[in-house]
């Protein structure tokens, strides 16, 4: 039996035919026509458009009526399943994961989210009074608090740069991170995908950099996963951690954690029971009762990503961002705060407005546009993030557009 069939046996997926042969048509990126039928494959609310997908996923709906149909199971077989099958079938969830970004499933956890991910490792990495850790000032605000909170009671020294804008080249990004390491620094962080700007960042040179200095590299990919496609093991980081509720659309609350194995016995867990039983990455694993139907709904989603297929999705997404994006880049008083090569950039883009703070930008676009997005405003990015999603068409860009258009 493969890795399919017991999956079906066992668990009950497939996507509805019908879905399952519209998603496997053959259609390019700007092929209109494919991407209105895979729009019709979610709920869409008709009273904004929405642009800020970067927050989370809506699920298409036929995940979500697996997701609500794993509630069901669960709760019809109640302690039993929770005291058995939840144990393989966790396991085979986080194999879906882990072929998703090509690792070896002994590596990558089911956690809840990325916050949850990355804060266990830089709360549970074994510091030294005086240790350093490295940062930019542009990444999740989460994180930045966990390593402030653990210099405050370990006391660690925590090394900012801040990324520019519209780098010149990779030796840029590299170098900027290089000159904030010294002797005493231990772990760097980095994000794959800035989530302000939507910057994709050179990781794998920058692990190269990190480790040839012996610094141990963890990088934020919540923006990453099912979005742009990358094999884990080529990026040479030491600790992955993404949300899964993101790019991939399980339903809220699902994420992953990857730790490379010689770092796993380490890393203090922040909750211990494991630690006794598990060998492996699962020492790290420990959580508690959870809402194990949302795990579940990851080989719903997984399928819907595959048929979708990794490489379209992408080059959609690629394409959204620059349809807009071309037709504003130049004009006069409008700033694009994301790079305009295609290798840094995905789905995601920042504009400003020069005459208008972020906020106030963000509130005229939805108060006079119908267009739904979030206003960000520091560490040198003034804008509104604007993440379209498969399902976002070209002609609600041409609005985005127009209205940037008579805004600035
Ligand atoms: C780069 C980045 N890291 C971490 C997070 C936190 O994700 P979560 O709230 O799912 O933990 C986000 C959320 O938007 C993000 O954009």
């Amino acid at each position: 039996m493969n890795k399919r069939q017991f999956l079906k046996s066992t668990l009950g997926f497939s996507l509805m035919p019908s879905l399952a042969h519209l998603l496997a048509q053959p259609a390019t990126a700007d092929d209109e026509l494919y991407w209105a039928q895979i729009r019709k494959a979610y709920r869409i609310k008709p009273d904004y458009i929405n642009l800020e997908n970067g927050y989370y996923n809506i699920l298409p709906e036929a995940t979500l009526e697996k997701h609500i149909q794993h509630i069901r199971d669960v709760n019809y077989q109640g302690a039993y399943y929770m005291r058995t099958t939840q144990f393989p079938d966790r396991k085979a969830m986080s194999k879906l994961v882990a072929d998703v970004v090509h690792c070896s499933p002994d590596d990558l956890i089911i956690t809840r989210n990325t916050t949850e991910s990355l804060d266990m490792i830089i709360g549970g990495y074994p510091w030294q009074a005086g240790d350093e850790a490295v940062f930019a000032l542009q990444d999740y605000g989460a994180m930045q608090d966990m390593f402030e909170q653990v210099a405050r009671r370990q006391g660690i020294v925590l090394k900012k740069v801040s990324l520019p804008l519209h780098p010149a080249d990779d030796e840029e990004i590299v170098n900027l991170y290089a000159n904030a390491i010294t002797p005493k620094t231990k772990l760097l962080m980095v994000c794959h995908m800035v989530n302000v700007t939507g910057q994709i960042l050179p990781i794998q040179k920058i692990c190269d950099m990190a480790h040839a200095k012996g610094v141990e590299v963890m990088v934020d990919g919540a923006h990453a996963v099912a979005h742009i496609e990358f094999n884990l093991p080529d990026l040479h980081c030491d600790y992955y951690g993404a949300s899964l509720h993101k790019w991939l659309a399980v339903p809220l609350g699902v994420g992953m954690l990857y730790v490379k194995p010689e770092h796993v016995q380490k890393i203090w867990p922040v909750f211990a029971e494991n630690e006794k039983a598990a060998k492996g990455i699962e020492r790290l694993n420990h959580l508690g009762t959870n809402p194990v139907h949302a795990h579940l709904a990851i080989q719903d989603a997984v399928e819907f990503y595959r048929q979708l297929g990794p490489a379209r999705k992408e080059a959609r997404l690629r394409y959204l961002q620059q349809y807009w994006t071309k037709q504003v880049r130049n004009l006069p008083g409008v700033i694009l705060n994301t790079p305009e090569d295609p290798k840094r950039h995905g789905a995601i883009a920042n504009v400003g407005v020069a005459k208008l703070k972020p906020a106030e930008l963000a509130k005229r676009l939805l108060d006079e546009y119908k267009i739904y997005t979030v206003a960000i405003d520091g560490n040198g990015v003034r804008g509104c993030r604007i993440t379209p999603n498969v399902f976002t068409s070209t002609a609600e860009l041409d609005q985005l557009v127009r209205a940037l258009k008579a805004l600035a």
